[in-house]
Formats: C-alpha cells, sequence, structure tokens
C-alpha cells in the first residue's frame, strides 16, 4: 500500500456473471455487464448459458460471440451450456464447443439425472475442461424461495434445505472421482459443502469451488421482506456463514465469484416470494469483502486478491497480464448507492453500506476501461 492508502493489483476475474445477452437485454447486456464489470475492477468474467438461444451449439455460442467481438469493453469469456437447452437430458457436443467456451455449465439450475451427470464428466474430462455445476436437487425445493431456517419459520416463509445444495455435491464428488473430470463447484452456501469439497481434495479429487461476497457477509440475520435479499442458493445460517470463512481461510474455499444476476426493477420488486432470484454484485464486490473480511482482520488483502484475481485465472487458465490492473483507494469511507451502478440491475442487500475501497481506474490490455 503506498502512503496515501492508493494501492494497485491485478485486475480482478470472474468466473460467474451473468450477462442476459442474446436473450434477456432488458436486464443486462453485454455491453451494461462488461462496463459495470471494468467499473467493479474486472477485466475478465465468464458469463453463464441461462439465455436465449442456450450456447449449446457452435452456432448459438456463436450468437454470443458476436456480441461480446462488437461490445465487449473487457475480456468476456462465454460458458456453453452442459446439456442441449440447458434442459438436463443429452450432453452437449463438447469437441465442437470447447474450444470456443471457457468451461460447461448448466447454471441456473442443476443436472438432476446422475447418469446424464456422469455422461458429462466422462466426455468433459476426455477433452480436458472444466465443468462448473450449479448444484440444486429439484425434488427438495417443495417451492422454497429462502433459507429453510429461522428466519423463514418466524415469517412463514416457505424454505429450501441445505440438503439441495450438498446433496447434489455429493453425488457430483463422487462422479469427478470416478470419471477424474475437473470439476467446478459454483456458489456453495452451506457448511456441509465446504466439509464434502475439504474432504474431496484430501482424497486428490480434481474439484475447486467459490463462493459469494453475501454468503460470506451475510446470514438469514440480515433479511428484511424485499426482493434485493433473495437469490439462489439463498443466505443461510450463521454457521453457514462461518463454515464458509473457514473453508476461505484453510483453502477449501479456491475463489470469490459474485454470481452477478441482475433483473429489473419491477422483477425484484415483488418481496421474498414473487421476486426474482438474483443480485447485482460486480459493483460492489471488493469494497464489501475488503471492508468485511479484510479490515476486520478475518483475512489478508493478498489473500482477498488471490481470490478474486490470481486463483481464478489459475483454475481456468485465463491469461494473465501485467497490462491488467485496477488501482483502489483503501482509505477513504463511501456509501453503496445502488442507483449510481453501470449495470442495468440496481438490486443489492449491501444498498446504503458505508465501505471502504473504491475502485478509481481499472486498466485492460494497458488501456483504461473505467476511471473514476
Ligand atoms: O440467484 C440466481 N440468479 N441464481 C441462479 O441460479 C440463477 C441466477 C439468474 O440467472 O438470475
Ligand atoms: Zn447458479
Ligand atoms: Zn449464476
Amino acid at each position: 500500500m503506498s502512503e496515501n492508502g492508493k494501492i494497485k493489483c491485478p485486475s480482478f476475474c470472474d468466473v460467474h456473471v451473468h450477462f442476459r445477452e442474446p436473450g434477456y437485454s432488458y436486464k443486462e447486456t453485454i455491453l451494461t455487464g462488461s462496463k459495470a464489470a471494468a467499473a467493479g475492477g474486472y477485466t475478465c468474467v465468464c458469463t453463464m448459458p441461462n439465455l436465449n438461444p442456450v450456447p449449446d451449439s457452435p452456432e448459438n455460442l456463436g450468437i454470443q460471440l458476436d456480441i461480446i467481438r462488437r461490445d465487449a469493453v473487457i475480456d468476456v469469456r462465454p460458458y456453453a451450456s452442459i446439456t442441449a437447452g440447458r434442459k438436463g437430458m443429452q450432453v452437449v457436443d463438447v469437441a465442437a464447443l470447447k474450444g470456443k467456451a471457457v468451461a460447461f455449465s448448466d447454471d441456473g439450475s442443476g443436472v438432476q439425472d446422475a447418469s446424464v451427470m456422469r455422461k458429462a464428466m466422462e466426455t468433459i474430462a476426455g477433452h480436458g475442461c472444466i465443468l462448473a455445476a450449479h448444484c440444486e436437487d429439484n425434488r427438495l425445493l417443495h417451492g422454497g424461495y429462502i433459507h429453510d431456517g429461522r428466519y423463514a419459520r418466524a415469517h412463514g416463509h416457505r424454505g429450501i434445505c441445505s440438503e439441495s445444495e450438498w446433496g447434489q455435491i455429493e453425488r457430483d464428488l463422487e462422479l469427478a472421482r470416478e470419471t477424474g473430470c475437473a470439476y467446478h463447484v459454483c456458489h456453495i452456501s452451506t457448511k456441509e459443502s465446504v466439509e464434502l469439497i475439504r474432504r474431496a481434495k484430501d482424497r486428490g479429487v480434481n474439484v475447486s469451488c467459490e463462493t459469494g461476497p453475501h454468503y460470506l457477509l451475510l446470514t438469514e440475520d440480515d433479511l428484511l421482506e424485499e426482493g434485493r435479499f433473495k437469490m439462489n442458493p439463498p443466505l443461510r445460517s450463521r454457521s453457514d456463514r462461518d463454515a464458509l470463512i473457514e473453508g476461505l481461510k484453510d483453502g477449501t474455499i479456491d475463489m470469490i465469484a459474485t454470481d452477478h444476476a441482475p433483473h429489473s426493477a419491477e422483477e425484484k420488486s415483488r418481496g421474498l416470494e414473487g421476486s426474482a432470484m438474483g443480485i447485482t454484485g460486480l459493483e460492489t464486490a471488493f469494497p464489501v469483502l475488503y471492508t468485511g473480511l479484510v479490515r476486520t482482520g478475518i483475512i489478508s488483502l493478498d489473500k482477498l486478491v488471490e481470490l478474486m484475481a490470481v486463483a481464478p485465472r489459475k483454475r481456468f487458465k485465463l491469461p494473465v497480464s501485467e497490462e491488467d490492473y485496477t488501482e483502489i483507494d483503501l482509505s477513504e469511507p463511501f456509501r453503496i448507492d445502488s442507483g449510481s451502478f453501470v449495470s442495468k440491475g440496481h438490486s443489492t442487500p449491501f444498498d446504503g453500506m458505508e465501505v471502504y475501497g473504491r475502485v478509481l481506474r481499472t486498466v485492460y490490455g494497458g488501456k483504461t476501461v473505467y476511471s473514476l
């Protein structure tokens, strides 16, 4: 750190964002999403495939790649889906997609059928690619939409149990062990998930995982009856949050990804039950994590940079360059104002929070792509 509290660090890399184009550009576009990423200090992001059309063929993925070439202000790397139409039945043509996609994911839903997941892992492993899984067992959902815990019971909401996440992780870890597939678990949120992945790593399974800033900093105790607290997986209990922090510290959790999932104001205006799942994350991630984890002494600044910039590039084999960096002011507090976001999505549980760590400038390939 310099004397005036300013630092320069490698720009961030988020392996889990939703830019909504093609298909849902009223929520976000490649242009607005990549500009929001730059404003958050990121120069590389991987976009999830719950789009229309789903990037399940070279032709469909090509539509997104054309928009990226035209509009992206940073490095935007799309995922291809694991299954045709993200329907969980037919594994995509991995050979045809692997040169064009960063990895394979059906994010937005879990792959329900174990035999399809096995086939996907075998195929993806055969091509030396990564499978990134949103783990969610639909049989256990029962119409839930927030964590199945104290808050849901006290306020009469239907809960999402932890097992809907960890049960599928447990299944997949065994499949990854058997197939040798490079397996990445998206947005882990429960203590059981941390422990399962910890044990799998001990046994030598080729597994990595991410969690999001909100799971590390918030719990069901922070819930208000507002759509900006709703995302999938949901904010869990305090013991889950504590286990995630332990997992960060001991290396079980490899990286932090935002799951930036913008929706329109109207879609987020219908309270906890009626709102769409997903929050905007790219423009708040560094300041909330720096304030909540580094200034409090839970992890070091170097560790945070490792989690947000170094580890994701390493695991997903994304380029590292001295010409990609971010300048940040650590000394002046400011208030998060969702109204001022570059993203089209303005829904965040961190709105109004006082934080440190404002991004001053983001440089990509030697060129300034954001400046305050
Ligand atoms: O909160 C979420 N938003 N979770 C998901 O799984 C999907 C995502 C979205 O696409 O909005
Ligand atoms: Zn997901
Ligand atoms: Zn997602």
